[in-house]
């Protein structure tokens, strides 16, 4: 990476530098010198979180301790079930629990493990199999020597099954994976070689994997493995480290090396061999990682949600940081399109899922305004499978926090293989879209772990505009003085998001004066619109009641029929001093609902006195310009859903059924 497409200086807390050194040998020694070939074009699928450490032969706690804290900063892949296993004097030992750490932790604590020199640990969303104890990872083999743990789908596995169960082994689970420990135990039974029976099982496999394994018979050892999931291998001092990301064990070790596809790893305590599926010796690329563990944890909140919404205005300011060049003219973090190319798109088409899709709503407002190129704006799933019309001319923008989500993958991989190009926006330095994107515009909200994304949405928004700036700047449709006024105006958002954060007070008690209600309707107008929509999606994901954003103006077209007594309508008004008396026709939305029953919150900038007569309560933000507004006016309703579903009791960062990042189809 030269410093033409490197990316701007990022905030120290959450950054990812990739060293540039050569590379020679192939066996690691804590050799930090060393590189390989970025690993490109990988599908990541199935869920759940790995980690892995192996420590001196002496056994010891800490490889449990280690395994457990990395399964905590691994949960946001996936809380269904937890489970270690460690290498132990006494043979390979297990525990695994349905439900989240919580449930393995106290079994450790009323039953403990014995000391260990090794660890694997798993933290599990579900695909295959219920969310139960048996289904749990670590799988054991039939004689218990050997215990494996799996990230991905095994699509072959029905075939595999079968083919065990034939050889006379009884499995305990429903899962995809388990079969895998038992072609793996007796591969090293005929072998004798774990490395080589997990290359030799592996190239069996179909679909997507991590893998990691131990085996009594070498206790210093961790085998690991990997196709279309991720694996990182963490450097330590006579200790190493294995993780789906370098959050597992951030808090040992800032140097990480990044597996690439297809294969084999093998760690001790001082030694990292890593070979690809024909037996031969490979160099992974070794990084350093930038990014501060406090970054990861609560700060002092009760919940990461409180936490992260907290951040907003450092996420935005952060993601503002150091866009230009020294001419002032805006750039990309990666830009392998051509300019000319850009310059010739006559379609954008933004294609995200859940909060990120909406912050592509807010795109298309400022885009069409700025450049007057046309945007649409799909969810990615249904871009992806209804025959999209899209060619050389399509610049199609991929907005995902993590970089990850499958159904976003997709549908750029489609729009890709149809000519268009793409431009990624993502928070996650180096995932898989941004990789395989023509061109990228980094987010830095800094590591998002709640579920409900609240940072990294107004993070993907000030993005948006930065994207809007530029191809405003690069087509000739706006000066350098021009875009360098609205770079000011959004250079004051991340005070005028704490002041609205300094409200916060006031917005918890009327979330907690409500948290009895079952319904609440959201209208908004204009870029209020994708604002009420995710209002809507906040209170849906993490207070489990029932939601609907609606377009304001849509409002007597069918949405007025629910209004009834009591009914809570939370509006967001759009600023007195926009165009086209939009400010005037929402006032009137409010009396309209009101004169049925509604019990109405208003959200309205300050000095706004027009909603005052109708308003049951007001959430008031800051002025701001019409297309900026998105980026003060959602944050009181984030507060208002994380407050309201606390004083329900519910868990704010892991809501039911959800997962940070949607990796299957
Ligand atoms: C999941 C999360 C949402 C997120 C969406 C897209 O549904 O629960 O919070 O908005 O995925 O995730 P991405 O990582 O692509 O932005």
């Amino acid at each position: 990476m030269d410093a033409a497409t490197a990316p701007p200086p990022s905030p120290a807390r959450w950054r990812v530098g990739l060293e540039q050194s050569p590379v020679s040998s192939v066996t690691f020694r804590h050799a930090r010198e060393h590189r390989v070939k970025a690993c490109r074009g990988i599908i990541l699928k199935g869920m759940c979180g790995i980690v892995g450490y192996v420590g001196p032969l002496t056994p010891s706690d800490r490889p449990l301790s280690v395994a457990l804290e990395g399964l905590a900063r691994l949960e946001y892949r996936g809380y269904d079930s937890a489970g270690v296993a460690l290498a132990t004097p006494d043979g390979v030992q297990m525990r695994k629990k349905a439900g989240k750490l919580k449930n393995l932790r106290d079994s450790l604590e009323t039953d403990p493990l014995p000391a260990a020199t090794a660890a694997i640990g798993h933290t599990r969303w579900a695909t295959h199999g219920a969310p139960s104890d048996e289904n749990a990872h670590p799988h054991l083999s039939a004689d218990g020597k050997l215990a494996l743990i799996h990230n991905g789908i095994i699509e072959n596995f029905a075939a595999l099954r079968a083919e065990v169960e034939s050889s006379g082994v009884r499995l305990r689970s429903e899962t995809d994976s388990e079969v895998v420990a038992h072609l793996l135990a007796r591969a090293f039974d005929a072998i004798g070689d774990l490395t080589e029976a997990m290359r030799t099982v592996s190239a069996r496999l179909q679909g997507a994997y991590t893998l990691l394994a131990i085996h009594e018979d070498v206790p210093g050892v961790i085998v690991g493995a990997r196709r279309n999931s991720p694996l990182v291998i963490g450097l330590g001092e006579g200790e190493n480290f294995l993780g789906s990301d370098v959050a597992a064990f951030i808090s040992h070790t800032r140097t990480a090396l990044e597996m690439g596809q297809d294969q084999i790893v093998t760690v001790s305590a001082d030694e990292v061999r890593v070979i690809d599926a024909d037996g031969a010796p490979v160099t992974p690329r070794e990084y350093t990682v930038d990014w501060d563990a406090s970054a990861a944890v609560k700060g002092g909140f009760d919940t990461f949600m409180a936490k992260e919404i907290h951040d907003q205005p450092a996420a935005v300011g952060d993601t503002l940081l150091g866009r230009a060049d020294e001419t002032g003219r805006l750039r990309l973090d990666e830009a392998r399109i051509d300019e000319s190319v850009l310059r010739s798109v006559d379609t954008i088409i933004v294609i995200a899922c859940g909060t990120a899709a909406y912050a592509g709503h807010v795109a298309k407002y400022a885009i069409e305004h700025w450049c007057r190129i046309p945007v649409e704006v799909e969810l990615a799933h249904e871009f992806r499978y209804r025959d999209p019309i899209v060619n050389e001319k399509t610049l199609v923008v991929a907005i995902s926090q993590s970089g990850e989500t499958m159904d976003t993958l997709m549908a750029v991989r489609h729009a890709r293989e149809q000519g268009a190009q793409v431009l990624a926006i993502c928070n996650t330095y180096g995932a898989t879209i941004p990789r395989e994107a023509d061109a990228v515009l980094y987010t830095h909200a800094g590591p998002e772990v709640a579920v409900a994304s609240t940072k990294a949405f107004l993070a993907q928004i000030t993005a948006c505009y930065l994207l809007g700036l530029y191809l405003a700047q690069l087509r000739g449709n706006m000066f350098i003085d021009e875009t360098q006024a609205l770079l000011a105006e959004l250079a004051e958002m991340p005070s005028k998001i704490q002041e609205v954060l300094d409200t916060e007070g006031h917005i918890t008690d009327v979330a907690r004066d409500l948290s009895g209600v079952d319904s609440v309707l959201f209208l908004g107008r204009h870029v209020g619109f994708p604002v009420a929509l995710e209002g809507a999606l906040k209170l849906k994901e993490i207070a489990y009641i029932h939601a609907e954003g609606f377009a304001a103006g849509e409002l007597k077209h069918g949405p007025i029929a629910l209004i009834d007594q009591g009914q809570v309508v939370i509006i967001v008004v759009p600023s007195p001093r926009g165009r086209d008396q939009l400010h005037a026709k929402v006032v009137s939305n409010i009396q309209e609902v009101r004169a049925r029953g509604a019990r109405t919150i208003v959200v309205a900038e300050e000095g706004d006195d027009n909603v005052e007569p109708y308003a049951d309560v007001i959430f008031r933000v800051p002025q701001t310009s019409t297309l900026l507004a998105p980026l003060v006016s959602v944050v009181p309703l984030q507060i208002f859903a994380c407050q309201l579903a606390s004083a329900k009791g519910l868990d704010v960062d892991q809501p039911r059924n959800l997962a940070k990042s949607v990796t299957v189809e």
